[in-house]
């Protein structure tokens, strides 16, 4: 699981040069995206809720951006706004589809279909999205055959294909999905999202169903498709440590905002934001000589409401250094070292 840790936009090569080709090209860029939903119920007054508040971030060809933060934060509501599943309030998202940049909010019809096979996503629980009543090879079938692959041949050539990246025995196939085990699910789960080549897969909370052994299994399978397809990943977890191992960055993001950014072993081994520092603590499977060094954090309360949000430093009720410019304005991500940005008055 070791390599280079790089930001998006550097062409080095991270691991073994595979069939991907080049890595490093932008393949995803979010630009000042704003996800609101409004919320009314009868007799109560109109509130806001401001799921994602104004982020950018860019996913190079074959990276692994870990997006990390507290449940509520707002990283399902971005993973979904990346992959169209819902409108942004504002701001964009744009994919490149071969060498042409294309807005995802924009297209309509048959572009959309076409961009949507580029994008796509794995969810937590893949009885979500798959029908536990049909057989694994009609879970790879239909997806398939929606997008107008109609040969035999060509669907279980494909089905054959992916069922071996991510390692189910051919056997498998005749199976309902009912009755896979947990990790068997979630391999159908990337299966499905495989079968069309994807440049860009959001994975919301991929393992966190899974036991430990399960989840390294699936870990590696999203390693090997970055490495070896040039597959860019936006990962979402709420676990530190998963991020550790399996991310080339990880993105913290808290009440809507990314407040620290940076490749992987620089935000687990020297992180700027007390909030990540409390993240890291907060993770239990993180190495505890790691944790000696980060200074001890103790952040109190809970996450804010995000229809409440603090003026200031969203942090700053948290905050244990909260000082009096916290409170008054938001600090902008400022970059501390090269490729690692935090929006932290303290820095
Ligand atoms: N469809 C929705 N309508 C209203 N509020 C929503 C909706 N989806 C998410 N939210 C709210 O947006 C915030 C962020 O949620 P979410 O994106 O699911 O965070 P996370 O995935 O980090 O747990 C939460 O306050 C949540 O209640
Ligand atoms: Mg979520």
């Amino acid at each position: 699981m070791e390599g280079n840790r790089l930001p998006a936009g550097s062409t080095e090569p991270r691991g073994p040069a595979g069939e991907g080709g080049a890595r490093g090209q932008t393949v995803l860029r979010i630009e000042a995206l704003q996800v609101y939903f409004v919320k009314k119920r009868l007799l109560e007054k109109m509130t806001v809720v401001k799921a994602v508040d104004g982020v950018d971030l860019d996913l190079a060809k074959g990276e692994i951006l870990g997006l990390v933060g507290e449940s509520g934060s707002g990283k399902t509501t971005l993973g979904r706004a990346v992959i169209g599943l819902v409108r942004p309030t504002s701001g964009t998202v744009t994919i490149m589809v071969d060498g042409e940049e294309k807005d995802v909010g924009a297209a309509k019809g048959k572009e959309w279909k076409t961009l949507r096979t580029h994008l796509q996503i794995v969810f937590q629980d893949p009885f979500s999205s798959i029908d536990p009543n049909m057989r694994v090879y009609d879970a790879l079938r239909l997806p398939l055959q929606a997008n107008g692959v109609k040969s035999s041949g060509e669907i279980s050539a494909k089905v054959s294909d992916v069922m071996k990246r991510v390692g189910l025995p051919e056997e498998v196939v005749n199976n309902y999905v009912f009755q896979l085990s947990g990790g068997q699910r979630q391999r159908v789960g990337i299966a499905r999202v495989l079968l069309f080549n994807p440049s860009v897969v959001v994975a919301d909370e991929p393992v966190s169903m899974l036991d430990a052994s399960l989840k390294g299994d699936i870990l590696n399978i999203i390693e090997r498709e970055s490495r070896e397809r040039g597959v860019a990943f936006l990962f979402v977890t709420h676990d530190m440590a998963v991020a550790k191992v399996v991310a080339d960055r990880i993105a913290v993001m808290y009440l809507g905002k990314v407040v620290e950014l940076g490749p992987a072993d620089e935000v687990i081994s020297f992180p700027f934001h007390p909030y990540t520092k409390a993240m890291l603590q907060a993770s239990p499977t993180i190495d505890p000589s790691m944790k000696d060094k980060i200074r001890s954090v103790n952040i109190v309360g809970e996450l804010a409401q995000s229809t409440a949000h603090p003026s200031g430093c969203k942090f700053n009720p948290r905050c244990p250094y909260v000082m009096d410019l916290c409170r008054q304005k938001e600090p902008p991500l400022a970059e501390l070292k090269p490729g690692h940005v935090a929006a932290c008055w303290l820095h």
